[in-house]
């Protein structure tokens, strides 16, 4: 057989400064089955919810010293779930809509009939568990939520970092193929991404840029190894070859949708200052600001690396020589933030390093 463990019966706090009500409602609720504590002040109650669990109070509103407004209030604070029914004279009908008002949970003329009491209390425990048990659920659900969250931006971030790791690979194929090493890539996107930031381009537009530097050559796939590896130098018809790599890469990258942005700089990264670049002759501003950049980027590291016909210059020599193509190659503005860097910085952002920089 079960045996029927009998409920706890349900503690009310009875706030009076008048000890016969307090004693009359304390009898008549014991009786009813609950389980009375009376004090005589609004302070004493407050100290009393502090130290003791009554989902249920009984107050008085007029009492010296703080009155029954001061103590909803001080229970709004100390404990919000507690269910308030107050105590009003007749005729204060005043008091009995501020009590409302201010979160009392219903309001009985003094003296209260017990029937009256018994159902004021019901009604206002009812309300209470529901209270309860809505913002129990509330907070389960945001606590899934925030979970939920969570592992979405975990996935995102190891999607992103495999997206970044495939184009990593690819690019390092394409500089297999020209017999160059991956290093130049990183410089070049890291030279890119610092200037961005002299100029104060926006964060948020950093990794199209920084993906844009990377793959800006990604349409040399589409040239012949004969003239790509080509010792000597290239006839017109070659160069006309060779020159049709940018847009081979923007057709390459343009219908992917995370590349988008970048396909636009792949585009216009041969581009001049002064027009004179290709494929589109495009001046001024009508370049992308992002292959503005990369354009500097790519030269100084072009300079600054040895080839199999030169030995590399040294960086004040290269850096004079983007002084020099300032306004005509390169966009003056972008050249002051690249010439704006240290020698030490542009070496600390030259050193290979295992995390990559986008
Ligand atoms: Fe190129």
């Amino acid at each position: 057989m079960v045996e029927q463990v009998p409920a706890e019966p349900t503690k009310i706090l009875i706030v009076d400064d008048d000890a016969s009500v307090r004693d009359v409602i304390g009898v008549l609720l014991g009786e009813e089955g609950y389980a009375c504590t009376a004090v005589s002040s609004a302070a004493a109650a407050v100290d009393a919810v502090r130290h003791g669990e009554y989902p249920l109070v009984i107050s008085d509103v007029r009492m010296p010293g703080h009155d029954g407004f001061w103590l909803l209030e001080r229970l709004r604070d100390v404990r919000p779930e507690t269910a308030v029914v107050m105590l009003t004279a007749f005729g204060d009908t005043e008091a009995a809509v501020e009590c409302l008002r201010n979160g009392a949970a219903d309001y009985l003329l003094k003296p209260p009939k017990v029937t009256e009491l018994v159902r004021a209390i019901e009604r206002a425990l009812g309300r209470r568990r529901l209270e309860l048990a809505r913002s129990k659920y509330r907070r389960s659900l945001e606590n899934r939520v925030r979970e939920k969250t969570a592992e979405l931006s975990r996935a995102l971030r190891e999607l992103e970092a495999t997206y970044s790791q495939t184009l990593w690979s690819l690019v390092a194929a394409l500089d297999a193929r020209e017999h160059e090493t991956g290093d130049h890539s990183q410089r070049v996107v890291r030279y890119s991404l610092a200037v961005a930031r002299r100029l104060g381009l926006p964060e948020r537009d950093l990794p199209d840029l920084g993906r844009g530097a990377l793959l800006h050559d990604i349409g040399k796939i589409g040239v012949p190894d004969a003239i790509l590896l080509k010792p000597g130098k290239l006839d017109d018809a070659e160069w006309r070859e060779m020159r049709r790599h940018p847009q081979t890469g923007y057709d390459i990258l343009r219908s992917i949708g995370f590349l988008e942005h970048s396909a636009e700089m792949v585009l216009a990264h041969q581009e001049r200052f002064d027009g004179r670049g290709y494929p589109r002759g495009l001046a001024g501003e009508q370049i992308p600001i992002a292959a503005r950049i990369f354009a500097i980027a790519d030269t100084y590291d072009a300079m600054t690396s040895d080839r199999p016909y030169r030995r590399a210059l040294s960086g004040d020599t290269a850096r004079e020589e983007i002084a020099r193509c300032s306004g005509t190659q390169f966009d003056p503005r972008c050249a002051d933030a690249f010439l704006s860097m240290t020698p030490a910085e542009l070496s600390e952002l030259a050193r290979p390093t295992a995390e990559l920089p986008i």
